[in-house]
């Protein structure tokens, strides 16, 4: 495999398990490009700041990097915020304004929670993905801006495709460059060395010395299966340095809820189905894929991490033409 080109590009983002290896690579090779990227990942896998490292390293980046959260935008003005207006465009729009769209011209306009954004205005945002036009809200005159768009959220959008409540062209238009941020859960091999960044950072905050993890404390954090992500292990990190700052922290510090970890007797492998399902066929895939990256292309190995003979691991294999 590989290894990712730049050492210093991306840098900011620490942990280079295998997957999260091949999401460097890739944000990497879109960052070299100019087009349109869509960043998918639970709360907390850190897609901000992964869209923040494509724009440092893009050739717009020295240009305006422009965040708009689609959640936290009013529906009635979410048009106007975007596009821009013109006076009397509506009841208080005394002068004309920008929106979002022109301030990012030139640079990049990060559209974070994408999905949020309603049906009316992504086929705005679509028209002017396609071909560059946009239109203050009020003005019949088109506009030309150029601008890279970086898409986050942390919604399944094929699955609102389905159910019709996301346009499937955008959806193309954006997934050209799909990115997926695993979740902390499957990449524990991270785990020490963001534990470790987040205790000093605290502790630099509060200038204190940093609280050292135990052995037992660590086991205990790379159990947990961390649904927040790599901010619940953030905060964990600052309320274990906040509470006892230079001192040695054992398991019983860590305001964890094992509970939430634990399989419940009977349940198997303690893997819940998600409520709108899973796609099996490509979950398999996923799977093997991972096992071959944590086992460096070992079959024999990665046959081991998916409790398979190696006959049937490399049958499967063979049925997926990987
Ligand atoms: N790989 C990483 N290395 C270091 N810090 C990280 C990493 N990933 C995320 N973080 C930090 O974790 C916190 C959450 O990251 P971020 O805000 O980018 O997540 P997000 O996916 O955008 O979350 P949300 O879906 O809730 O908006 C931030 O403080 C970020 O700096
Ligand atoms: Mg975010």
């Amino acid at each position: 495999m590989l290894p990712v080109q730049d050492k210093k590009a991306f840098k900011s983002l620490l942990g280079r398990s295998p997957v999260m290896e091949a999401v460097i690579r890739t944000a990497q090779i879109a960052a070299a490009t100019d087009v349109h990227i869509l960043i998918e990942g639970e709360t907390g896998t850190g897609k901000e700041l992964l869209a923040q490292e494509i724009q440092a390293s893009s050739a717009r980046a020295n240009d305006a990097f422009i965040i708009v959260n689609c959640a936290a935008l009013p529906v009635e003005l979410v048009e106007s915020l975007l596009f821009g207006h013109e006076p009397g465009a509506f009841t208080g729009a005394h002068e004309r304004k920008e929106g979002y769209v022109q301030r990012a011209h030139q640079g990049t306009l990060f559209l974070d929670e994408i999905g949020e954004l309603p049906l009316s205005i992504q086929a705005k945002l679509l028209r002017f993905i396609e071909h560059g036009e946009s239109q203050r809200l009020g003005s019949a005159e088109v506009e030309y801006v150029d601008v890279r768009i970086i898409a986050a959220t942390n919604r399944n959008l094929m699955s609102m495709v389905d159910s019709g409540h996301f346009r499937k062209d955008l959806f193309y238009r954006l997934n050209i460059v799909p990115i997926q941020l695993p979740p902390l859960r499957q990449r524990k091999r991270d785990i020490a060395e963001l534990a470790e960044h987040f205790l000093q950072q605290a502790a630099a905050r509060t200038q204190s010395k940093p609280p050292e993890l135990t052995p037992e404390a660590l086991e205990m954090l790379k159990k947990y299966n961390w649904p927040g992500n790599i901010r619940e292990l953030r905060n964990v990190c600052e309320h274990v340095t906040a509470m006892l700052p230079g001192q040695s922290i054992k398991s019983e510090h860590l305001p964890l809820d094992m509970t939430a970890v634990t399989a419940k007797p009977g349940s198997g492998t303690g893997f819940e189905l998600p409520q709108e399902g899973i796609n099996m066929e490509s979950l398999e895939i996923d799977l093997i894929q991972q096992a071959l990256a944590y086992a460096n292309g070992n079959k024999s190995e990665a046959a081991r991490l998916l409790g398979l003979s190696r006959d049937a691991f490399l049958y499967r294999l063979k049925k997926h033409n990987l």
